[in-house]
This record gives C-alpha cells, structure tokens and sequence, in this order.
C-alpha cells in the first residue's frame, strides 16, 4: 500500500504554501483524532511547524480510550508540543483553548504587548488536519462569528483568505490536502475511523485487521456489544454476527459487506465504548 499515491505534487506545493504560511500566524493548531494520533498526524507537518508555537488539539476525545489518550498527550508533550483534548462538537471544551494559548503557549509575547501598553489583538492562527478530523467543525464552534478580513496586510501580495472568528481569534484558510504518505496499518486506522472512504481499501481486510485488534484489547467490550462467547476467530465473529443481526443473504447465507458495514458503524458512533485504535 506504500505505493499508493496520494497527489504527491499537490502535497508538495501544499507544503511549500504551508511554510510561507507559517510565518504569518502566531500559533498553529494540529487537529489529531484522538482514536488514532499517530495515524492521523502527517509526519512532515510537524517537520515542518518545529519552531512555531504549536498546540496539538486531540479531537473526539469522546470517542477514545481515555487512559490510552492520556498516555497519548504523555508522548507529545515530551515530544516538545502542548496538547489538550477536545471535543469540536461540544463548545464547553473548546473554552480552554484560548486561555491556553494566552496564558501559557504565548505567555510571553503577551507579557511583551501588554508592557508596552498596547491592547491585545486576536491571536493569528491556522488550523491543520486530515479530511474528516473536524476542522470545520472546530472552526464553526471555536468562533462567536466568522467575518472575512478584506484588509491587505503589508507585505502580502496574494491574496490570503483571514477570518474573524472572535475577539480571541483569526484563522488564515489554509487550502490544501494534507495526507499523510501511510504504510498498512495507518492505512487500517484511516479506515477504521472513517478518514478515508469505505472503498479505498478492501473492506474485508479492515474489519479482520479491526476485529483481531479489537480481540486483543478490548475483549469484553466486543463480546459484550455482539454476545459472544468467543473472540478468538474473526471469521466466526462476522458469522455470529450476521446470523443475529440479520444480515444475511437469500439462501441465509452471511451477507459479509453488512455486517461490515455494522461494525464500521458501530465502531464510529460509539457503540463499543471510547477505543483507541494504536498506542504510544
Ligand atoms: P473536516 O472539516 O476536518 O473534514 O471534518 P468535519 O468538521 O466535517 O467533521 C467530520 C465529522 O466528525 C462530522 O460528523 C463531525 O460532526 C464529527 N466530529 C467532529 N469533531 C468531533 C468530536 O470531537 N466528536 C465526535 N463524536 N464527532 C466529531 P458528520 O457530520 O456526521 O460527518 P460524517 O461522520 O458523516 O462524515
């Protein structure tokens, strides 16, 4: 799967347009999926943003394992980066990012401008992420409003796309399809949690790989969501399954691409309880 080719020459004029970016913003915040941070992180992004303030955002913290999330933020911030976890969907947890931001990341350069007894202006931020990480959502419920800056700023010739989106902050819209080059495992996760369409990569691969992940660790809640009483083949996992879900074909055979689909979608909404689909 290495050899799959994710638009290489739109991901490195994205990069090049990234790091001009860069220069213009205070801050960047890096949208991880909490389920699967390390799948989710492009490589070369963090490469790239290392002498930038940066602040990692795990989103759908709520659909995660919270000890192995835990562990997660253990493993960036020793890697030198703030985290926080986050639920773009729910606006209380998206309250603690600005006071971060102020009072710890950009510390300093607060301290600076308020010395000088300049006011306080919207801090400069961009927002990176993989398809499907929640940047819109973020951005729609990290702004009280989200008004188009028209100003030309000195020293930009092209036109840059800046919003408004609150007294605390502006967002330069950043275009660009930021994927990660994956191995198979990335390329499971991406699956898994709904990063990539359902037809990428063959369906039946994913949800073995998925099923034996899940037997190893989280047992209980697999036997617990389907009744089973053995977990130790897959094949008889997506049998039970069908056979008690119904899903099956004239003929009562298995209807195998069903009960993929059950699983995918109970996996994404939650229904197995918070997983987390690697480890630190
Ligand atoms: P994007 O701009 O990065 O592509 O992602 P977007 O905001 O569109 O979010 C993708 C999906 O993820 C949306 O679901 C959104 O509601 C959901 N989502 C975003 N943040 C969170 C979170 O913290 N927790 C949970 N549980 N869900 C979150 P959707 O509209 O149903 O789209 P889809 O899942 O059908 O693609």
């Amino acid at each position: 799967m290495s050899n799959i080719n994710w638009y290489p020459g739109h991901m490195a004029k994205s990069f090049r347009e990234l790091e001009k970016h860069l220069k213009l913003v205070d801050i960047v915040m890096i949208l991880l999926d909490s389920r699967i941070p390390k799948s989710s992180m492009n490589p070369e992004i963090l490469k790239r943003v290392k002498d930038k303030p940066t602040l990692i955002l795990l989103n759908k913290s709520d659909l995660a394992d919270k000890k192995v999330l835990s562990e997660w933020e253990t493993y960036y911030k020793k890697e030198g980066f703030y985290t926080l976890q986050i639920d773009a969907t729910d606006k209380r947890s998206l309250s603690k990012i600005y006071p971060l931001v102020r009072n710890v990341i950009l510390h300093d350069k607060v301290e600076k401008i308020l010395a000088k007894g300049r006011q306080l202006t919207p801090f400069k931020t961009m927002i990176l992420g993989i398809p499907n990480v929640g940047k819109s959502t973020l951005i729609n419920n990290l702004g009280t409003r989200s008004v188009a800056i028209v100003e030309n700023r000195p020293g930009v010739t092209r036109k840059l796309n800046w919003y408004r989106l609150s007294d605390e902050f502006e967002l330069l819209d950043t275009p660009g399809v930021l994927w990660p080059k994956f191995d198979q495992t990335t390329g499971y996760n991406l699956a898994i949690t709904g990063a990539i369409r359902d037809d990428i990569l063959p369906l039946d691969d994913v949800v073995i790989y998925c099923l034996e992940y899940l037997s190893k660790y989280y047992p209980e809640q697999l036997k617990m969501r389907y009744r089973l009483d053995s977990i130790k083949d897959p094949i008889r996992i997506l049998d039970h399954i069908g056979k008690t879900q119904g899903a099956l074909l004239p003929g009562k055979e298995i209807d195998y691409d069903r009960v993929y689909g059950i699983i995918l979608k109970d996996i994404r909404q939650n229904r197995l309880g918070g997983l987390s689909f690697e480890r630190p």
